[in-house]
Order: C-alpha cells, then structure tokens, then sequence
C-alpha cells in the first residue's frame, strides 16, 4: 500500500464522543452468532434471488439461510412462493439441485413419494387414508413470506414478519428511474469469505479505506465527495460523484452502457451505494447497477454473490461485451482489494489484545450499523 496516498488533503473530520467499534467477539462468538441468525436473519427481509431467475412456471433456485433451506419457486398463478425444504411426513430434505425447473409441476419427496404441487400443498400422500389426525391440507410445505421490489425478491422466516415497507422505508420510491426491473443479469461472481457478514457491511459504508486501499476507485470518485443521504433503521446509503463527465466505475473510467432508463441530471455523475440491511448490498450507477447478496455461513464465514445488471439490449449486443467486461474487471479487482483488508481484519480482533477502537468522523455511519444490530440483538450495550 502507498502510504503516501493518506498524505493530509485539508479535512479532518472530529471523532463523535464516546463512539467505539464493536468488540472482538461479535466477529467470531458463536453464540452471538446464533443470536444474530435467529434475530436478525430469521426475523428481517433479506434478498433471495432475482425474479428473473424464476422466468416460468416451475423454475426454482433453492437459497440457504443460515441452517434453513427454502425453495424458491414460481408457481402455477405466476407467483413466487419461498417453501421450507422440507417435507411435511418425516422431515426429508425434498430437493437437492440447487436450481431447476419441476417439469411435473410438482415437487415429489425421494423418500416416500408425498408430492406437493407449487403452491405447496400437499397432493399426494401414497397409501395413506386421511383420519385420526391425518388430514392432507394440514400437511402443505411451510411457507416464507415473499415480496418483489424492482425484480429483487426478499423474503421474511419470521411468521408475523414486520411490513416490508417499514423495514425498507428508506427504499420505496427511490431508484425508480432505473426501472431495475428491467434490467438482466449479466455476470455473476461467487466468493468464499473468511469474515464475519458486518465487516463487509461496515467495509461498504465508509470511504476512509479508499485511498488506499482502492487507487483506482479513488482516481474515479474522489473520498471528498461521499455523502450519506438515507439512514432510516434497516437502510443505510449514500452516494460518491464521478470525476469525469459521463463517466462509470470501469477499468478505463468510461460509461459501460448508455444511462439506465430514467436515470438523468445530478444522477449521471452519481455513484450510489446502499446496505439494505443484513443481506444486501446495492450500487446503481448510472448505466448499470451492481449488487452484493451476503449469505453467512458461520461467524467467520460468508458466501458474497456478486451480481451486475445492465438494460437486456446492451447484454444482447455484442457491441455492449467489452463495457460490461471492463465494469466487471474493475468490481472484480476493486471487490478483491476489499475482501483481503476484511479477511485481515476478522484474523485481528481475534486478538486478546484488541478491544475497541475508535471509529474516525469518517466512520460515524458505522457506528449507526452497530446500533442496529445491538438492537435487534436486544443488548444495550455491547458486552
Ligand atoms: S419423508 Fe417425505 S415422503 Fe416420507
Ligand atoms: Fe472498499
């Protein structure tokens, strides 16, 4: 890293009193851990596929949350149901392929042939006569509840799940000019972390890290200009601008596409990047949007799916290839220099000696993070 890069640039900004990271062991407790998938995993909306990824009837994409495995699935009405992986007889895991499509419009157990139609009721149960207790339209499949906002589709395993709008209150209405809806994946990247979920939320939301860790990325958006423009409980964003004139986060700093849809004025020059808390990280640029679907996979563990979307003319036209290209190469490098300094910092507050530090002025939304998972933990102050 060039040290140099930090060299004084003419802001300090004052430290709040009394505001301290989290201790050590909320990145590594497994206890806590637990606490947080079943307060904050089980309880809130978070991200599971994109519809477009369920187009016909019968397509699935099985999402793991936590220890729970859902199926999500479009049913015969058109809608997208998010069924428990589990069959309602002895418990057998129903389906195994992580996508596909029930060509029989069904889903069939491979242990005693029960067989459940896409809404999740239970149709057939062989050589099995209802009575004394048994009656079949008690035995459908467990259902999460599903919501689509702009072709993202959250779901809730809670089973009186606060409103989607309440949650996500800070989102509604905004980025319509992306009709995101419309918009397709082009690439995909998985990666296997070694940190807990939060530092990759916390690394999201500040800048402070940039220059040096991203010279490129600062080249593009100078720190100076981050702005927090939303923090209302479970979303938390704002925005960077652009230094050159239609410009985009890419290898050589152009526009991958033409602007998305809508998006015109101060938004052509606006990178934005918003934690739609635990499971989501979306960045809309103005000519394509980027996202992040973290699935924690322990307290030292995630999976991080990388995905870009761009307008379905630009991914059909082999004259689009090379933009999308360069924008994926720059998140590619930009994602990794991230996740090196995160996989760092989870193997350092392990340490005895590590107890809390001090966030700079630069890292007060950090800090409002924190609050909100203190809070959906129900500790007042970290232990
Ligand atoms: S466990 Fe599924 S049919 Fe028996
Ligand atoms: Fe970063």
């Amino acid at each position: 890293m060039d040290k140099r890069q930090f060299k004084k640039r003419g802001v300090d900004y004052p430290i709040i009193d009394g505001v301290r990271t989290l201790p050590g062991k909320y990145y590594h407790d497994q206890d806590i851990y637990q606490e947080e998938v079943d307060k904050i995993f089980y309880k809130f909306w978070i991200y599971a596929c994109r519809a477009e990824e369920l187009a016909a009837v019968g397509d699935y994409k099985l999402i793991q949350v936590a220890d729970e495995s859902l199926i999500l699935v479009r049913d015969k009405s058109n809608d997208i149901r998010a069924l428990f992986n589990v069959c309602s007889h002895r418990g057998t895991q129903l389906c195994a392929e992580p996508a596909g499509n029930f060509k029989s419009k069904s889903i069939q157990c491979p242990y005693h042939a029960w067989t459940y139609g896409l809404d999740g009721k239970l149709i057939a149960a062989p050589q099995m006569q209802e009575g004394n207790g048994f009656l079949k339209s008690e035995c459908g499949l467990p259902q999460a509840s599903v919501q689509i906002w702009e072709g993202f589709v959250f779901i809730n395993l809670d089973k009186n799940p606060v409103a989607f709008s309440v949650q996500m209150e800070a989102l509604m209405g905004k980025f319509k000019d992306w009709k995101m809806d419309e918009l397709r994946i082009a690439h995909h990247i998985r990666y296997e972390l070694n940190c807990n979920w939060k530092l990759i939320l916390q690394n999201y939301q500040e800048c402070y890290h940039c220059p040096g860790v991203h010279p490129l990325l600062t080249e593009l958006t100078p720190v100076q200009s981050a702005q927090h423009d939303a923090s209302s409980g479970a979303v938390i964003g704002g925005y960077m601008d652009l230094t050159k004139e239609r410009g985009s986060m890419t290898m050589d700093g152009s526009a991958a596409a033409p602007p998305v849809c809508n998006v015109s004025g101060a938004d052509l020059q606006r990178i934005y990047y918003y934690s739609v808390f635990p499971s989501m990280l979306l960045t809309p640029h103005p000519d394509f949007v980027l996202f992040h679907h973290i699935i924690p996979m322990g307290p030292g563990k995630i999976i991080n799916d990388c995905y870009w979307l761009f307008r379905p003319e630009v991914i059909s036209d082999p004259k689009g290839q090379a933009g999308i290209k360069s924008a994926v190469d720059f998140w590619d490098l930009t994602n990794k220099q991230d996740w090196m300094v995160c996989e760092q910092m989870q193997i350092g507050t392990m340490s005895r000696r590590f107890t809390r530090g001090y966030y700079s002025g630069r890292e007060d939304i950090l800090h409002r993070l924190d609050v909100e998972v203190l809070k959906a933990l129900g500790h007042d102050q970290p232990g």
